[in-house]
């Protein structure tokens, strides 16, 4: 860069009253070569005046603005260089649309709507609040300045240093912040309350609206903690002077990682004892480790560019499991990532439409479009795997000296796997690149040779157009003779010597990988899951992967229904959710068949012998993990018209009617959706005036849940409409659409009212919402091969600008679900 920023000074003033805000901004820069125009990152503001100062000598410049490309152009009469100030007084717009500087709105206790202002810059919109090189390498230190309505609080990254008064308003300066990127500043202006903590010299606070921070207290005492945890791992200390979680009434995505000034959604981080589930605290617990862990690994250390973007989120979702972990050991976090982080990655990296983990991203479209399963799951389940691959030592020691190295500058991907192959004495890179570089994972093929296995590997993919290509480095892990050893398996077929007894691959699961066993060898781990002789992870597995080969093709349904026989006794949390979700997902993709009873029979079956063994109440001393299956199994039951489970159901909800502390926040969400599956417009109305009633968002958004699992499509239609409406939130407004979309009574409403809708839909949440791409992909719950063309054409007829990939994907995975469907009519025929 031939222009670099050195400091930004930025005093804002927003008007909460027209929505505005004026700034005033000073950046001292480097020019490394004499100039006489400066180019910089810039949309959505209007500039009043600007000048630059160098060497002593005053100019007054003129600007040129670009909206298209987002950039301004300062001109100045003469060439200068070395370094300069740039003056640039400026005007901009509090948006609704949750980017940039933008505007929250909320009710207070008498009713009374209220605002706040606040930001969110990742990736690429601090340029949407003061002119700047909005790139991650661009790192310059800040001084902010928040004036404000006297009624008003601020909060930036750093701590306050004065508060003066300005006529009827409050000035607040904050302190100089390290050498940082611009997308990881934050500005907050509201009527906060807080809660306060002080652990060694950082002041931890929560930040709410008013009467909500006391819901903070157990993100604040973990969030200290991990800290501490964090500090000791990655052998640095967290180097601000305070550490903030700030929880936004409007947010889009879940949480946003802003140095010493951390944002959530109200969800995501305020947790009600009296109203909040098991599945919240959870949740909130594991966020609040991604970010904290991202105050590191991105914030100290800084990707270059955002084709590393990836890097950053997968190492703050391994991390944060790692963290939550320590502390809670009873969860059972790393069983849960196979579910919700390995399954999910898999689901999509096995479509020809999923891409490598590192692909190049040029433009801000490109790079949110770059926020997915992939970056984040498949990702952190390839970090998992290299620890497992080079050790938990030699991992981390590469790690922190990766962390030393880098710190306040910004590094690359290969940085990283030269310290950590430095610290293991291992090819790294050639490992790493295998997984990071190519689409896909493999599938290996185990046949047993005497005293041998043979492996051959190749692509999984759900669909079969083919030959598949692809070549991985696997750590394998082979048992012989009681001691467990890796092996690099880099050819295509590979030979090792086992034990008789010996024929599990993946044990443990840590690679990500699926394996297909050949009969005799899938009929001697059947006997080994019904004994409950391997782990409750390898039971998990040889089920899971037995499903996907099933989807997929490679194995039928009636093997995989007889397979899962042989977990009639099985008590682990994951295995028996995975059978259940599995068997459920066979029962409602045939919903129309005439095959359909057998599997719902068995489906109900599995449901009602755990549901036997957990019951409606929490016992004393149980697994924690039964809080979590129970809401599931009864849900799933109550799906499937169990008599039993509908009545009672209906019995608590009417006892919450009279009194909402007698129903147990971790049934909530199944009761009221079961009390919906049987209920008529009535049940709807009730619903409804619940969820305008209820206080927290959490609680709104069971009920919102709740009233997409009607079985009349006018009701359901009526809550289509509903996510329209400005009683849902713009950042909620796809719930609703894809539940409905979810619910098979409303898959023929579906696709019309979206065609509809989708315009207006579209611009409430702005070109390149994530929202969006998830409801894309909801299109592929509804919609079987022979609306293929119609999808295609409508989009081509409304362009989406960042929802491509997910289209293609939505395509192939309808695409897969009428193949399965086929392929089960042949064999229950
Ligand atoms: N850096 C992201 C937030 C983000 C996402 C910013 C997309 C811009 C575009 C943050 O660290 C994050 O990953 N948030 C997650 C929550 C996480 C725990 C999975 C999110 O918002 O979904
Ligand atoms: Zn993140």
């Amino acid at each position: 860069m031939q222009v670099s920023p050195v400091h930004y000074d930025l005093t804002f003033e927003p008007n909460l009253d027209d929505f505005t805000f004026s700034g005033k901004e000073i950046i001292d820069v480097k020019i490394s070569k004499p100039t006489n125009t400066i180019l910089l990152d810039s949309a959505e503001l209007k500039i009043k005046s600007c000048h630059v100062i160098s060497n002593n000598q005053k100019f007054s410049a003129k600007t040129r603005l670009d909206e298209k490309n987002e950039s301004l152009t300062i001109l100045i009469p003469k060439k200068i260089s070395g370094a300069a100030r740039i003056f640039i007084d400026y005007t901009g717009i509090l948006n609704d649309r949750l980017v940039g500087f933008y505007r929250s709105q909320y009710k207070d206790k008498s009713g009374n709507t209220k605002y706040l202002a606040t930001t969110q810059f990742e990736a690429a919109d601090a340029r949407r609040a003061f002119p700047c090189w909005d790139e991650p390498a661009a790192k310059a230190t800040f001084g902010i300045t928040l004036v404000t309505e006297k009624n008003y609080t601020a909060v930036s990254n750093m701590n306050i240093i004065s508060k003066k008064t300005l006529g009827k308003k409050t000035a607040y300066a904050f302190a100089k912040t390290p050498v940082m990127s611009t997308y990881l500043l934050y500005l907050g202006v509201g009527e906060f309350e807080y809660l306060s903590s002080k652990q060694g010299k950082v002041q931890y606070r929560i930040i709410t609206t008013k009467g909500n921070s006391k819901k903070g207290k157990f993100a604040l005492d973990l969030c200290k903690k991990l800290v501490t945890s964090y500090e000791n791992y990655f052998g640095i200390k967290y180097p601000l002077p305070k550490l903030d979680l700030i929880a936004v009434p409007d947010f889009a995505s879940g949480a946003m990682e802003n140095w010493g000034a951390i944002t959530f959604r109200e969800t995501i981080l305020l947790y009600d004892p009296k109203t909040s589930s098991t599945q919240t605290k959870q949740y909130i617990a594991e966020v609040v480790s991604h970010e904290v862990a991202h105050q590191w690994f991105g914030n100290l250390v800084t990707m270059e560019w955002w084709n590393d973007l990836w890097l950053n989120e997968s190492f703050a979702t391994f991390m944060a499991t790692k963290f939550v972990d320590k502390f809670y050991p009873s969860w059972k976090l790393w069983d849960q990532f196979l579910e919700d982080t390995m399954n999910v990655a898999m689901g999509l990296d096995s479509l020809h439409s999923s891409h490598p983990i590192d692909v190049k991203v040029n433009k801000p479209s490109e790079i949110r479009e770059i926020f997915d399963a992939i970056s984040y799951d498949k990702g952190g389940c390839v970090l998992r795997m290299l620890e497992g691959f080079v050790t938990e030592k030699n991992f981390r020691a590469g790690l922190r000296v990766y962390l030393k190295k880098f710190s306040y500058k910004n590094a690359k991907g290969d940085d990283l796997w030269n310290e950590i192959g430095t610290a293991a004495r291992m090819p790294v890179r050639t490992m790493i690149n295998s997984w990071i570089k190519q689409v896909g994972f493999p599938m290996v093929d185990v046949k047993r040779q005497n005293s041998k296995l043979v492996l051959a590997q190749k692509r999984f993919v759900l669909e079969q157009k083919g030959r598949e290509k692809g070549l991985w480095h696997i750590p394998v892990s082979v048992t012989q003779d009681r001691t467990t050893r890796n092996k690099l398996v880099t050819k295509q077929c590979d030979v090792i010597p086992v034990g008789p007894s010996d024929v599990m691959i993946n044990s443990g699961r840590h690679g990500f990988y699926r394996v297909k066993y050949s009969p005799d060898l899938l009929d001697y781990l059947k006997g080994l899951v019904l004994q409950k002789s391997i782990s409750h992870v390898d039971r998990w597995a040889l089920q899971n992967d037995l499903f996907a080969l099933c989807v997929s093709g490679d194995d039928t349904a009636k093997n995989y229904l007889d397979f899962s026989k042989s977990y009639e006794n099985e008590d682990d949390y994951i295995t028996q959710s995975n059978v259940a979700g599995n068997l459920y997902a066979l029962y409602n993709r045939t919903v129309e068949e005439r095959f359909n009873y057998e599997i719902k029979e068995i489906t109900h079956d599995f449901l009602k012998t755990v549901f036997a063994k957990i019951g409606w109440d929490a016992k004393k001393g149980e697994p924690y993990t039964n809080a979590l299956l129970r809401g599931f199994v009864i849900g799933a039951l109550g799906k499937l018209d169990d008599e039993e489970i509908t009545v009672e159901a209906q019995k608590r909800f009417a006892a919450y009617l009279k009194n909402p502390l007698s129903l147990n926040p971790d049934l909530q969400d199944a009761v009221f959706s079961v009390v919906a599956w049987s209920g008529d417009s009535k049940t709807y109305q009730k619903m409804l005036d619940l969820y305008k009633k209820v206080k927290t968002q959490e609680e709104k958004l069971r009920f919102l849940g709740a009233l997409c699992n009607f079985k009349d499509e006018k009701l359901l239609l009526r809550t289509l409409n509903f996510s329209q409406t400005k009683d849902v939130r713009s950042q909620n407004m796809h719930v609703p659409i894809i539940r409905v979309a979810g619910n098979r009574y409303g898959k023929k409403i579906f696709w019309p009212w979206l065609k509809k809708n989708w315009k207006p839909l579209h611009k409430k949440v702005g070109v390149g919402s994530p929202l969006l791409n998830r409801i894309v992909a909801s299109i592929s719950t509804v919609a079987d091969s022979s609306m293929e063309k119609e999808i295609k054409q409508f989009f081509k007829k409304n362009p989406t600008p960042g929802t491509e990939r997910t289209l293609d994907q939505t395509l192939e995975r309808i695409r897969i679900h009428t193949n399965l469907l086929q392929r089960l009519r042949l064999e229950f025929a």
